[in-house]
């Protein structure tokens, strides 16, 4: 099944808490939350607080994205917040396995993201220990960018080392996904779409994720 991540770093963060009902409401699988520190990406969003505080709004998964330097070193603040999936970027943890084999044994899915430039290579010999790779259509640090087409063929790679190596890993995409392009990214292969500004820029929630859910099912559909 095709999922629907939206991801509230476009939502009013002054309403998180409603916010995340509204989107709950309108058909949305997971809660994307995105941790962005400063370092890694030249942004500052939110932390574990918040998100243990959010946890208390909803029922559905919260994938939690870690943008930050050593991500190692929050694994746990983030699992006893509640996240039900933790990502990690292979750029950013010196020991990508040791990350990995952390967040499982908390109990909850493991994902890695690769930047637009980093090759699949990276995370090859360890897929079997993962629960998600997270493609990254954008270059991390703010929501709102244009999704980077000439990543396509990746997906479709990604998508087939999968199918290959470990089947059960949840491929996920992020980044400037829209209803215009949302087929195409389906198409290739992606099981889950993270998207902020196209959801939450809508004045009818339930409409675009609606539309995005049919678009990703039936990826040869036309808009
Ligand atoms: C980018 C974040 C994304 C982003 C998605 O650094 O990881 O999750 O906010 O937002 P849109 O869909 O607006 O690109
Ligand atoms: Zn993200």
């Amino acid at each position: 099944m095709k999922m629907i991540a939206p991801s509230i770093l476009s939502a009013d963060f002054s309403r998180l808490g409603e916010e995340i009902g509204a989107v709950e409401r309108a058909g949305a699988d997971w809660i994307h939350i995105d941790v962005m520190d400063g370092h890694f990406v030249p942004n500052i969003t939110i932390g574990p607080g918040v998100v243990s505080s959010l946890r208390k709004t909803t029922a559905l998964p919260f994938d939690v994205h870690l943008m930050i330097a050593r991500p190692e070193a929050y694994i746990d603040a983030f699992a006893a917040a509640g996240a039900d999936v933790i990502t990690v970027h292979a750029e950013a943890a010196t020991h990508l396995h040791r990350a990995v084999c952390a967040v499982r044994e908390r109990g909850i899915k493991a994902g890695v993201s690769l930047n637009p430039a980093t090759p699949l290579a990276a995370v090859e010999e360890i897929l079997g220990d993962m629960d998600l790779l997270l493609i990254m259509t954008v270059n991390p640090g703010f929501g709102g960018q244009r999704f980077i087409s000439s990543l396509l063929p990746k997906i479709a790679r990604a998508r087939r080392m999968i199918d290959a190596s470990a089947p059960g890993v949840i491929l996920q995409v992020d980044g400037g996904i829209t209803v215009e392009n949302i087929a195409a990214a389906s198409r290739q292969g992606a099981d889950c779409f993270v998207a902020g500004a196209a959801v939450f820029g809508a004045d009818d929630y339930g409409a675009v994720i609606g539309a995005m859910k049919r678009l990703a099912a039936s990826p040869q559909e036309r808009l």
